[in-house]
């Protein structure tokens, strides 16, 4: 059975998350923005977001894959992960990106393969501007370099669950962030 330990509590999350709000109200200084959140995993994170934004907003989301066969969470922490990079899209936005100013919400940046895949994706459609938001950050297991301009928490190389992130599909539901530990 797997123990799960709180690494940060739902009052510390309110708290960051309405900081990252304040700050992304203040960068963008009363003009629109859409969010696009990449789903499933950032839906939660999304959504207590934009309740702390001051500005006129939008949302859309997408959904990626990773191609190739990538480990179980728990493999890939042991032993690593020989990616290709490759990354595909499996659902498009839905609005357009042209002279927009968008902000991709995300769960985790970890290895830096997806958001790397989706900044660039996001470029080519032309965006007034592009910002980067993740509630986590994990630098310890970067391989692409990436910069996010605004981030919750940075954390240690631990496979952790709960406010949006599974294990498996599980865990999606809890408030806190938790450690998956003796998975
Ligand atoms: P990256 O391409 O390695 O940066 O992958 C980031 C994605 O991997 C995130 O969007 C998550 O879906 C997943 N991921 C990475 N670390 C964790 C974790 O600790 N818990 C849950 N999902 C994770
Ligand atoms: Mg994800």
């Amino acid at each position: 059975m797997a123990d799960l330990k709180v690494l940060i509590t739902r009052d510390q999350i309110k708290k960051r998350v309405a900081e990252l709000g304040a700050n992304i109200t203040r960068d963008f200084k009363g003009e629109p923005v859409m969010l696009v959140g990449v789903l499933k995993g950032a839906a939660i994170f999304l959504a207590d977001l934009s309740r702390e934004l001051d500005l006129d907003a939008t949302f859309d989301f997408i959904g990626v894959s990773s191609y190739g066969n990538r480990p179980s969470p728990t493999q890939e922490l042991k032993s690593g992960w020989d990616s290709t990079g490759e990354v595909k899209l499996t659902k498009d936005v839905d609005q357009t990106l042209k002279d927009r100013n968008i902000i991709v919400v995300e769960d985790i940046l970890d290895t830096g393969l997806t958001l790397n895949y989706i900044s660039r994706l996001m470029q080519g459609h032309r965006p007034k501007a592009l910002r980067i938001a993740a509630l986590l950050d994990k630098p310890s297991r970067r391989k692409q370099p990436i910069k996010a301009q605004y981030i919750g928490f940075t954390i240690p190389d631990a496979y952790v669950v709960g406010y949006g992130l599974d294990y498996a599909e599980r865990y999606r539901n809890l408030p806190d962030i938790c450690v998956l530990e003796n998975l």
